[in-house]
């Protein structure tokens, strides 16, 4: 809990940090926690026995998980595969489709996660050839740069559906329209888009889409790979077939189950989620306006994840910026999972690399507050002023 030190009217330094990094992770909602607690001791069968009650009963709660999630999608429960979260589904989809075809061209974008870019540069040591497009200072990739970047030997495009750094949402349908019209397969990496935009991969026109459970109030460890009929893959593991043999091992049932209901949960208050957690963004980022003269706003602010503000303040040291913050404030200078290297992405969209390490990445959850807003307005103003002084 936050509060202000009534003495003072300062906020006290023992007290813990703000929580704005809600797009590195979420916390496991209280009913994601119940729903998975059976499945770790008394349910626990393996879902592949199907010979006794035990594991008849874990196969059943994994259909009936595979079936929310499908629902959420509306996609049948076939098309799921499950995976250990966006990472493994990432690397099946695009290492899976390219080694099945055996030669070619790929195109996805400069600002991707690490967990898209890293198989692409596998991709590329197995010699394929990959074209990243880089995306305006907007963050946004225009249709037509996907369109004049196609080759003969193209065979897949990856676009993320929404930046897990500065949240900007790709146009996906549109490119997908591109994809559709050259009969080349387009994946999305929806990791930070499931459970907080309305995503249906049949609509927009994708083949291949990513999840994890994770940043959406499920258990870490969980994701799936949804894989349009008709498109085949070569799997990364061989072992006992589960998953239609593309993913071997034991299907783990507590996580499956977390995630479904994660879903199911973040398909019933997104809209109102949405609204409330979009109001306070905006309240922040004003806050921060007037508090914080020449601060910049880092890619577009609209179409944008309604819970992501990602600012830059120019002319600040960012490790002094973030070492007076993290006392009083947990937030991100990129990914989460960035290593420490000054953001890809920023410098993507045009910022230098110091504007890149004097950035913030600051993201809402379910629980964040009117007043944790004010705290962090006033948090972040007091920390740029010791910065600079
Ligand atoms: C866009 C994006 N893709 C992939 C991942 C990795 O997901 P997971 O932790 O489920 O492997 C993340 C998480 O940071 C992400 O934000």
């Amino acid at each position: 809990m936050q509060h202000h030190d009534r003495n003072s009217d300062q906020t006290t330094l023992t007290e813990s940090p703000l929580a704005f990094d809600f797009q590195a992770t979420t916390p496991c909602a209280p009913e994601v926690v119940e729903a998975m607690a059976p499945y770790w001791s008394e349910l626990w069968g393996n879902p592949s026995s199907r010979q006794h009650r035990l594991g008849l009963t874990a196969a059943a709660a994994v259909n009936l998980a595979r079936r929310q999630i499908a629902d959420s999608l509306a996609v049948a429960p076939e098309r799921l595969i499950f995976t250990s979260g966006a990472t493994e589904a990432n690397n099946l989809a695009l290492l899976g489709l390219a080694r099945r075809r055996g030669q070619g061209h790929v195109i996805s974008v400069s600002t991707e996660h690490h967990a898209v870019l890293d198989p692409l540069a596998q991709l590329e040591r197995e010699g394929f050839r990959v074209t990243l497009l880089n995306p305006g200072t907007d963050g946004l990739i225009n249709p037509a740069q996907v369109e004049q970047a196609i080759a003969t030997d193209t065979i897949l495009v990856s676009v993320m559906a929404a930046n897990n750094e500065i949240g900007v949402l790709q146009p996906l349908e549109a490119i997908a329209e591109v994809c559709r019209h050259h009969g080349i397969a387009i994946h999305s990496d929806a990791a930070q888009a499931f459970g907080h935009i309305p995503l249906q991969p049949d609509a927009l026109g994708l083949d291949l889409v990513s999840l994890s459970a994770h940043k959406l109030y499920g258990p870490k460890g969980v994701g799936a790979l949804v894989v349009r009929d008709g498109i085949t893959l070569e799997p990364l593991q061989w072992g006992g077939g589960q998953e239609a043999g593309l993913r071997a091992g034991t299907l783990p049932t507590a996580l499956i189950v977390g995630f479904a209901t994660a879903a199911r949960t973040a398909l019933q208050d997104r809209v109102q989620r949405n609204h409330r957690l979009q109001t306070l963004r905006d309240q922040l980022w004003e806050g921060l306006q007037r508090r914080i003269p020449g601060v910049l706003l880092n890619g577009a602010m609209e179409p944008r994840l309604p819970h992501n503000l990602n600012i830059c303040i120019p002319g600040i040291t960012g490790s002094r910026l973030h070492r007076a913050l993290r006392p009083h404030l947990a937030c991100s200078s990129g990914s989460a999972c960035s290593s420490g290297a000054p953001s890809h992405v920023l410098q993507a969209i045009g910022r230098s690399r110091a504007e890149a390490e004097a950035s913030l990445r600051l993201s809402l959850g379910r629980t964040t507050t009117d007043d944790e807003i004010q705290l962090a307005v006033e948090r972040i103003a007091a920390a740029v002023c010791a910065t600079r002084s």
